[in-house]
């Protein structure tokens, strides 16, 4: 692929350009008039043929940059330099996936990418990097709905990673270090069109349009902050003029569910007669989450704004949608 030149001043970065949330931060920022350069390297955790698709609204728009390198490698300098604002979206997810020998692609992708990133926006003099950060660094929290001052104690070597992650990035927002401000955004399990495709509704959702079971793991009593991808995304929208200096910032949904109640309403939404099947409880698996949002309402103004039935019915449309077959499958 050419490497188109990079803009030279005034543009956003977003890293993880091609994943579920990136796509949809990118796509934002376009809309408002930004030149967005993406940065992705397409790693092989879920088909990055599925990750192509979510850039195709982006790809031939003007003022987008896609550059298809590896945070852990790539010369980062000549993409950094003259950017207004950082969103660092990579990273290697998934809480139960996050146990043994996979554990040192977490680590690079977590933490090495992190720390190069940050080293190339001080040399670059980034004024301002909002990095997603994750509900899962506090593992199972003293209490509910937690405040980021609660004790971080991760369960899942995931959590560890991000958490990691996250004080490298606080600590490069030192005055020590440099003038850049931060802010480190704890999303809570985020769903929504393009979910991955090992997430908890993504795959709910699959098995009630293809008429198997539904896997849930343990009783399905436990409790998520589940947080529409919109509201996501719009929390860093207001993360690039809210007054941050080094903040972390609770991104939480508004109601904590149980899976089994979010299963109920999968069968509302796809009108089909579910069969659930309880598995083991998993290593990794918080018990509950659930955000207080004080701090986010009063330092970016965020407020979530879908519900869950609202998002759940965007998810099945664009799942139903993606499943459908293509003229040329249906001709022959
Ligand atoms: P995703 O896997 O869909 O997107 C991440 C993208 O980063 C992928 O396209 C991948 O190819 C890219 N990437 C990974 N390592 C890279 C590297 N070394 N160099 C360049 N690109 C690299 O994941 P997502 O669900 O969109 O998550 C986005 C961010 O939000 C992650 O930081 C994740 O930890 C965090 N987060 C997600 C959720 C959620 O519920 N989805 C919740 C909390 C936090
Ligand atoms: C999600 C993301 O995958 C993490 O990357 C992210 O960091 C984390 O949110 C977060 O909030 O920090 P998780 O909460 O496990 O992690 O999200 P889902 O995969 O959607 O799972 C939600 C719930 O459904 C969990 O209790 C899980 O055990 C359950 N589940 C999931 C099942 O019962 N069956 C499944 O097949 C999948």
């Amino acid at each position: 692929m050419t490497r188109p030149a990079p803009p030279e001043s005034g543009h956003v970065v977003v890293t993880g350009v091609a994943g579920f949330i990136g796509s949809f931060l990118a796509e934002a920022l376009l809309e408002r008039g930004h030149e967005v350069v993406g940065i992705d390297a397409f790693t092989p955790y879920y088909s990055p043929r599925d990750k192509r698709a979510n850039l195709a609204r982006l790809r031939r728009r003007p003022g987008f940059f896609l550059v298809e390198e590896d945070l852990t490698t790539m010369d980062l300098d000549g993409w950094l330099g003259g950017a207004s604002v950082v969103f660092h979206q990579a990273a290697q997810p998934g809480v139960r996936n996050s146990w043994g020998v996979d554990f040192s692609t977490y680590v690079a992708n977590n933490v090495v990418a992190t720390q190069r990133l940050l080293e190339g926006c001080v040399r670059a003099g980034v004024p301002r990097l909002i990095a997603a950060s994750s509900s899962s660094v506090y593992g199972d929290a003293p209490t509910y709905p937690t405040t980021e001052e609660a004790v971080t104690r991760p369960v899942s070597p995931y959590g560890v990673t991000k958490l990691a992650a996250e004080h490298l990035c606080l600590a490069y927002a030192q005055p020590a270090s440099s003038s850049m401000a931060v802010a480190t955004l704890r999303y809570f399990t985020v769903y929504g069109p393009r979910q991955r495709p090992d997430m908890g509704f993504r795959r709910f959702l699959a098995a009630a349009l293809e008429g198997r079971p539904i896997h849930v793991y343990g009783d399905g009593e436990q409790t998520r902050d589940f947080t529409y991808v919109a509201d996501a995304v719009r929390a860093n929208l207001l993360a690039m003029t809210a007054p941050i200096r080094a903040d972390t910032v609770n991104v939480g949904g508004g109601r904590r569910v149980t899976v089994n109640q979010a299963i109920d309403m999968i069968g509302q939404v796809t009108g089909r007669r579910l069969r659930v099947e309880h598995r083991p409880a998993l290593p990794g698996d918080a018990r509950h989450t659930g955000a207080d949002g004080t701090r986010a309402e009063v330092l970016l103004g965020y407020r979530p704004q879908t519900g869950l039935l609202e998002g759940l019915t965007a998810e099945a449309a664009w799942l139903a949608d993606r499943r459908r077959p293509t003229r040329r499958e249906v001709v022959g």
